[in-house]
């Protein structure tokens, strides 16, 4: 009998992939390899996280390198490498310096990661995804990126707080670019099944009160990334980022089928051809499969048109820069 344990590798031991390594620890997801250019980070956070084995109950590995040749066989690549932004920035100001690294990882992620399945989480993050699939040449669905999982997340968090009921039972779903422009779309947005506005209506007794409350959660979660770095003031969020990228690391090693919001390349939907942007999608073994495509309306259907549209300016920013 032979029994294989997937084997994921973390491009970028920094501050999310170090919370990458725990979470793919205690999830027992597998082996993990923590891969940087700063020799003795990866291997230092990787033999601190296997000292901590015994008390989470982890028997996998876990190792660090500076050697691509370590990441031979890797199921699942997540990739943080790359600069986060400090307060003033926005993701969009870190496309020069982020797109030479993405492109020297994704040329090396297709010499010794070939068939993995690889999560982006660098930012820009709609440019770095399809810098990424452009480098590698891996089929689309094998890239994809991390931001609609924790831009659901912030936006299912925020109508929690306001409701004061359980995030579990949220629904929120937030497509678009990850920038500025992201569509949260307040009318699929919902507690249980029950529109999010018809709750809040009950709550305040009125619909205009209930409209007001909503364009702030909305704008709190266009502004949350920001919000964090304001905060940090020495990068940005990292323990957010690194859950929802497991959870969509978990439903590929699981071949779960999961709909998740994913910065996927589409194909014709939403009238988008040949660019990445998020929605909602299935994730299983190959990656991202069946794009859902939801009936917007006029208002939704050009704020998701604007998002696109600051996706293709900082991919043709990248054309103009060789990359
Ligand atoms: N190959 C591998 N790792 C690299 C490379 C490279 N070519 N260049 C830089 N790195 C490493 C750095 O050494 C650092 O350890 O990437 C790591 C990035 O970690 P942090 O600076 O701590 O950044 P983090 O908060 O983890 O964010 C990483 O994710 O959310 C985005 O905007 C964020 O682009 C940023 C990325």
């Amino acid at each position: 009998m032979s029994i294989s344990v997937p084997k994921i590798a973390l491009v970028g031991g920094g501050q999310i992939g170090g919370v990458l390594a725990q979470l793919c620890a205690m999830r027992r997801l597998g082996n993990v390899v923590i891969f940087d250019i700063v020799d003795g980070l990866p291997q230092g956070k990787a033999l601190d996280i296997m000292e901590a084995s015994r008390v989470d109950g982890f028997d996998g590995s876990i190792t660090g390198t500076t050697d691509y040749k370590d990441l031979a066989g890797s199921d699942v690549v997540i990739v943080t490498s790359g600069v986060p932004r400090k307060p003033g920035m926005s993701r969009d100001d870190l496309l020069t310096i982020n797109a030479k690294i993405i492109k020297s990882v994704g040329e090396n992620l297709k010499v010794h990661a070939p068939n993995a399945v690889v999560i982006v989480i660098s930012n820009p993050l709609d440019a770095m995804v399809t810098l990424m699939q452009k480098a590698t040449g891996f089929p689309a669905n094998r890239v994809i990126g991390q931001a609609g999982v924790l831009d659901s997340s912030r936006f299912a968090s925020f109508i929690a707080w306001e409701l004061g009921v359980s995030v579990k039972d949220i629904n929120a779903p937030v497509l678009g670019g990850h920038g500025d422009t992201m569509v949260p779309l307040v009318r699929y947005a919902n507690v249980g099944g029950l529109p999010v506005m018809e709750l809040l209506e009950r709550k305040y007794k009125s619909a205009d009160k209930a409209k007001e409350v909503m364009e702030k959660i909305v704008q709190r979660t266009r502004d949350a990334g920001g919000e964090v770095v304001n905060l940090l003031k020495t990068g940005s969020a990292f323990y957010s980022p690194a859950s929802a990228a497991v959870q969509m690391t978990e439903a590929i090693l699981r071949d779960e089928k999961r709909v998740l919001p994913v910065c996927a390349k589409l194909n014709g939907e939403f009238g988008v051809n040949g660019y990445y942007v998020g929605v909602l999608a299935t994730l299983g073994k190959d990656g991202s499969g069946v794009v859902q495509e939801i009936a917007l309306n006029a208002e939704e259907q050009a704020m998701f048109d604007k998002s696109v549209n600051a996706v293709k300016t900082l991919v043709e920013d990248m054309g103009r820069l060789g990359l």
